[in-house]
């Protein structure tokens, strides 16, 4: 039977930046490693991200740009290899890039760059695609992988099998199986970073309105556990997307509510009755289309009722409570759009079983978990994949 020393399952973005790390710590010592990965091509999931221009890391990286159910358990792998690091690895590879907003770094050219700077970096290692991954059990001088290939054994197994989301490009949930039968628990997986669904009378709303884009600020739970994100909201034909309501939806759990703010620089209802203070012979739509696009503006005014009426009309109460509505609109989403469109997975093999500097299971040596299969999520904005970059790091460093 095949013997390797290492053999990762997962041809992603944790696994590819893993093997070529312990090539490079190897230095020396000759280390047989093989990559083995269902889909047809290595790094599909950089491949589309970011725009297909790949947002590979954030110069914001810390601790509270995560999700886990374990808030420190990323900081020691976090620090062991930073935002700058891999661009630096990003320059010495002559791969031009740029910030966009927010401390996110793009590709000035293709994703395909980095895709193609972590297989030249691999080398050396055996990349086996179109293999099927199906199961782990220990051998007898450590594992016996089970694969549409064949069996190998190796000394290692490295589980970078990503998440649930977007089964359409490989994902198939294989390593919470791996996980689960070597005994350790999981933090329940869902879709993360992926947008909300409203029911009907949201829909009414927000259907007609769709395409249209405004900047606003979208908020979750109250005090401590209050989370909210200033940035993008899309209205669309199945409710609400862009940056901000994929950013809250990584917290929200079924049956909460959400609060938008539809102009966070400016209390509505004072800015409302300064122009009635004004004259405000205006009707209530073209005053509240100084701070929102006018289709919006007039979808809010028909849905209070205050259609086609003056400014100078309306009583406090009135104003009061169309500036709440721009202000704090409440909703109450019935769901996401699941694993279909999720950029990721919140949740997965729960950090207490792992060793927080070397993502080996403390109680299997030899068996490591890294990239978003472990419950480890982050916000929107690069933070995922330096998750994969840094936790890929820390194991190569171990083996
Ligand atoms: P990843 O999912 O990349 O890789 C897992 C690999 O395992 C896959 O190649 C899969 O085929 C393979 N596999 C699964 N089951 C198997 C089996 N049974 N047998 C064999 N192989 C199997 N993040 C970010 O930081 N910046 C960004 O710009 C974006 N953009 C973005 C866009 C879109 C559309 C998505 C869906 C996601 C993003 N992300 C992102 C998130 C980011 O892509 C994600 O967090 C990382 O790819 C995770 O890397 P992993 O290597 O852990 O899993």
């Amino acid at each position: 039977m095949e013997q390797v020393d290492t053999v990762i399952l997962g041809a992603g973005a944790a696994g590819l930046f893993c093997a070529g790390s312990i090539l490079q710590h190897a230095r020396d010592r000759s280390e047989r490693i093989i990559v083995l990965d269902h889909a047809r091509a290595p790094g599909e999931k950089i491949r589309i991200s970011g725009g297909g221009r790949c947002n590979f890391t954030n110069l914001a990286t810390g601790l509270d740009r995560f999700v886990s159910g374990n808030p420190r358990f990323a900081a020691s792998a976090l620090a062991g290899f930073s935002p700058a690091d891999f661009v630096a690895m990003v320059d010495r590879a002559g791969i031009a890039w740029h910030e966009k907003t927010l401390g996110q770094l793009f590709c000035d050219g293709s994703a395909r760059q980095i895709i193609d700077m972590l297989l030249h970096r691999m080398r050396g290692a055996e990349l086996r695609m179109g293999t099927a991954v199906e199961k782990v059990e220990l051998a007898e001088q450590g594992f016996r992988v089970t694969s549409s290939g064949g069996p190998i054994m190796a000394r290692r197994v490295v589980v970078a099998t990503g998440g649930k989301s977007i089964p359409k490009m490989g994902a198939t949930g294989i390593g919470y199986d791996i996980a689960t039968r070597f005994g350790l628990a999981l933090v329940e997986p869902k879709a993360g970073l992926v947008p909300l669904t409203f029911a009907q009378q949201d829909l009414d709303l927000c259907r007609p309105l769709a395409g249209l884009s405004v900047a606003a600020e979208v908020s979750h739970g109250a005090g401590r556990r209050r989370n909210r994100f200033r940035d993008g909201l899309l209205f669309t034909h199945r409710g609400l997307s862009g940056p901000a309501i994929l950013q809250i939806s990584s917290f929200w759990q079924p049956g909460e509510e959400i609060a938008v703010d539809l102009v966070p620089e400016v209390d509505v209802a004072a800015g409302l009755r300064d122009i009635r203070g004004q004259g405000g012979r205006v009707a209530v739509a073209s005053a509240l289309s100084r701070w929102l696009p006018a289709r919006l503006a007039e979808a809010i005014v028909a849905e209070t009722g205050l259609c086609g009426v003056r400014l100078a009309d309306q009583g406090n109460v009135a104003l009061d409570g169309l500036g709440g509505r721009v202000n704090r609109w409440m909703l109450r989403p019935v769901g996401t759009e699941g694993w279909r469109t999720a950029e990721v997975t919140v949740g997965g093999v729960d950090t207490r079983a792992l060793d927080s500097r070397t993502m080996q299971v403390k109680s299997v040596p030899g068996l490591y978990f890294i990239g978003e299969v472990v419950d480890v999520t982050g916000w929107l904005g690069g933070y995922n994949f330096q998750w994969a970059w840094a936790s890929a790091h820390a194991a190569a460093r171990a083996i």
